[in-house]
C-alpha cells in the first residue's frame, strides 16, 4: 500500500483501545451520519460502531444545515445502544450536551488557555467561533432491536478555517488555527472516544460532574437570546442550563425550559 492510500486512522488501533467493537472507514461518502443510521437499522450491528470518512460530499448539520469540512477535518459517527441512560426522546440534548463536553475536554488538553465554550446544544466554540458541531439522531428502527442512537461529530482539526468557503469565513475555526500546529487525527480521536465513553458513564450514573461541566461551558449565559421551536419563537435572557440538558430562558412570562430548538444570540 503506498503512503498515500493507507487511511489516515487505523482501525486496528480503534478497536484495541476504545470501547467501539466495529469501524467503518470510507475515503468517500455522502455523510457518516447516513451510513451510521444505515447501521442501526441493521441487524448485524455490533455497537459501538464508528463510522469514519476522509470526506463527506453531503455533510449535515442540524436542520436544513450543510456541513462544510475541508481535508484534516475529523468527521465520524458513532451508533451506540445507550441501554444504561435513560434516554427519552425529550431529553435527547443531554446526549449532545454530553458528547459537546467529550470534545471540550479532548481540546482543552490540545489548546490550553484557548477560550471554550459550548453553544447549547450541540456547538463547542472556541473564542466565539465554531470548531465542533454535533448530530444527535434516533434512527427510527424496527421495535425487535435494542433502541440506539447516532452521535455524529464534525471537529475541525488540520482542516485551517483560511480555506474554507467565503461565507463561512467569520464562524468557524480549527484546532490547527487555534494551536499553530498540526495534531495527529488518530490521536485525537482516540482521546475523543475515550472522553466520550467516560462522559456517557457520568450520564448514565447521573454522575453530577457532567451538568456542572456543561453548565460552566455555557456561553449564552445572560445574553438575549432568540429560540425558534418549531413554529414558535421566544426571546428572553438566557439563564444557562439545567441538570436535565434543557436550556433556560427567562421570558416576560417566566422561566421557560428549552428541550429542543434552534438558538440565535441577539446582540
Ligand atoms: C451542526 O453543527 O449542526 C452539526 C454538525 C454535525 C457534523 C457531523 S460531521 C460527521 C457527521 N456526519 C454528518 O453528515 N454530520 C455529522
Amino acid at each position: 500500500m503506498s503512503p498515500d492510500s493507507r487511511p489516515l486512522i487505523d482501525p486496528g488501533r480503534i478497536l484495541r483501545e476504545t470501547f467501539v467493537r466495529h469501524v467503518d472507514v470510507h475515503r468517500e461518502t455522502t455523510s457518516t451520519n447516513d451510513v451510521a443510521v444505515q447501521w442501526a437499522m441493521s441487524s448485524r450491528l455490533a455497537a459501538p460502531t464508528l463510522v469514519l470518512a476522509e470526506r463527506q460530499t453531503a455533510g449535515r448539520g442540524r436542520g436544513a444545515h450543510r456541513w462544510w469540512s475541508g481535508p484534516g477535518a475529523l468527521t465520524a459517527s458513532l451508533v451506540l445502544e445507550p441501554r444504561k441512560c435513560e434516554l427519552l426522546l425529550e431529553r435527547w440534548p443531554r446526549i449532545s450536551l454530553a458528547t459537546a463536553v467529550a470534545v471540550y475536554d479532548v481540546i482543552a488538553e490540545r489548546a490550553p488557555g484557548a477560550r471554550l465554550g459550548i453553544k447549547w446544544p450541540n456547538d463547542v466554540q472556541c473564542d466565539g467561533r465554531k470548531i465542533c458541531g454535533i448530530l444527535v439522531e434516533v434512527p427510527n428502527i424496527s421495535a425487535r432491536l435494542p433502541r440506539r442512537v447516532v452521535m455524529g461529530i464534525g471537529l475541525n482539526v488540520n482542516n485551517s478555517w483560511r480555506h474554507a468557503p467565503s461565507e463561512l469565513a467569520d464562524s468557524g475555526t480549527s484546532l490547527c488555527d487555534v494551536t499553530g500546529a498540526e495534531h495527529n487525527l488518530e490521536d485525537v480521536l482516540v482521546a475523543l472516544i475515550s472522553r466520550l465513553e467516560r462522559r456517557l458513564e457520568q450520564l448514565a450514573t447521573l454522575d453530577p460532574a457532567l451538568p456542572e461541566a456543561w453548565r460552566t461551558l455555557c456561553v449564552l449565559r445572560e445574553r438575549r437570546i432568540e429560540v425558534e421551536i418549531g413554529p414558535r419563537t421566544i426571546q428572553g435572557v438566557c439563564a444557562g442550563i439545567d441538570g436535565d440538558g434543557a436550556l433556560l430562558v427567562g421570558t416576560d412570562k417566566g422561566v421557560e425550559r428549552v428541550f429542543g430548538g434552534i438558538v440565535k444570540p441577539l446582540a
